[in-house]
């Protein structure tokens, strides 16, 4: 298995998880309109996978659309985990505090086919956290190491970390290091703290210092910015501040599935290019909704089970901005299937 890390071109640009954003539906109309150089999915319980993998049959690996729809057990959170070759090279986000069940969805997410294995090492959700996973990891370095161990040792996927700067207060100096220690491929940073939630501004002022204890520590790990970044010019001006190896951007995404277009437009595979990346396209509104329908129809195709409701987020960040957009919303708010979404706004 190659380390795809080792093979991008510098500096890289990638979709953060998110969950109920970067689904499954979500990331198939990016792949079309603008690919990151790595995508991620929402992130998704080890514990969870490793109780929906128990007792299913042999997967299903017959066509390029990686599916487990054959699959009769109720598996929700296997079928978050489908992806397509267009999506490549793409990472599955997991978190647990138990090194076992880690070590057993990384075999898993490895048996799936996926690029690399990402661990949560930042979220606040209280569900999350008091399970001992999550941000709750950043008080517990010892057992985020152990987890780290786990997952290299299950698979040869590559691992990575995402995290914060610390928990109440900036930990970097202690936090980092114990991460750099156990050599992940590469360490995502969130410029806040978990008590910061995401209600200040991203501290970018501090990527330089993360930049600076990955070259003490262990240089072999790739550096990955994140927070409040707002499009790829923005992302070039940050790695050329800081010095880090990536931006991870996710919020930008929402309502703009042409952030990374750029990268496509010039296939750009040179250093100097990627730093010039030019203004991006417009794209104007008959394409922003063209695109609204088709997100619609897929999440309906592929997530059958999930509740409509979930793509409102969407539909709130593509319909904005116009003359008419909040009549427009409001409208759509009430859509129950892709089929009323459509008639809706045909009658624009
Ligand atoms: C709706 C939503 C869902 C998120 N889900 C995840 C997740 O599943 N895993 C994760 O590591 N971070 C998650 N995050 C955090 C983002 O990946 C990212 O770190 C954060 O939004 C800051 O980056 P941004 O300013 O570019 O959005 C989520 C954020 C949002 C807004």
């Amino acid at each position: 298995m190659t380390n795809f890390w080792n093979n991008l071109p510098k500096p890289f640009f990638l979709m953060a998880p998110m969950k109920d954003v970067t689904d499954v539906a979500f990331r198939k109309i990016i792949a079309r309109r603008g690919k990151p150089d790595v995508f991620y999915t929402e992130f998704v319980s080890a514990d969870g996978l490793c109780h929906d993998a128990g007792g299913l049959p042999k997967l299903n690996f017959g066509s390029n659309y990686r599916s487990l729809t054959s699959v009769n057990a109720p598996a929700p959170l296997l079928r978050d985990l489908k992806f397509s070759n267009d999506e490549r090279p793409i990472v599955a986000q997991i978190f647990s505090s138990k090194p076992e069940m880690i070590s057993r969805a990384t075999k898993l997410i490895k048996e799936l086919g996926f690029d690399g294995v990402d661990i949560n090492m930042g979220c606040p959700d209280r569900a999350v956290e008091k399970q001992g996973a999550g941000a709750a990891l950043i008080k517990n370095p010892a057992l985020a190491k152990e987890i780290i161990r786990a997952a290299k040792e299950a698979s040869d996927l590559p691992v990575s970390v995402k995290t914060r700067i610390g928990y109440n207060k900036n930990e970097l100096e202690e936090w980092l290091p114990a991460l750099l220690e156990e050599s992940p491929a590469a360490i995502t940073v969130h410029l806040r703290t978990r008590k910061e939630l995401s209600l200040v501004e991203a501290n970018w002022g501090l990527m330089k210092k993360v930049v600076e204890i990955r070259d003490r520590v262990n240089k072999d790990v790739l550096i990955i910015g994140n927070g409040d970044v707002k499009d790829l010019e923005d992302a070039r001006r940050k790695v050329e501040e800081s010095g880090c190896d990536g931006i991870m951007i996710g919020r930008a995404m929402f309502g703009n599935p042409w952030l990374f277009e750029g990268l496509q437009r010039f296939n750009l595979e040179n250093s100097d290019l990627r730093l010039n990346l030019g203004n991006p396209l417009e794209h104007g509104l008959s394409e922003k909704l063209e695109a609204l329908i088709e997100l619609a129809y897929e999440f309906e195709k592929i997530s059958p089970s999930k509740h409509f409701s979930i793509l409102k987020k969407h539909i709130k960040a593509f319909v904005t901005g116009f003359d008419g957009a909040a009549d427009l919303r409001a409208k759509l708010m009430e859509a129950n299937s892709a089929a009323e979404l459509e008639s809706i706004i045909s009658k624009v």
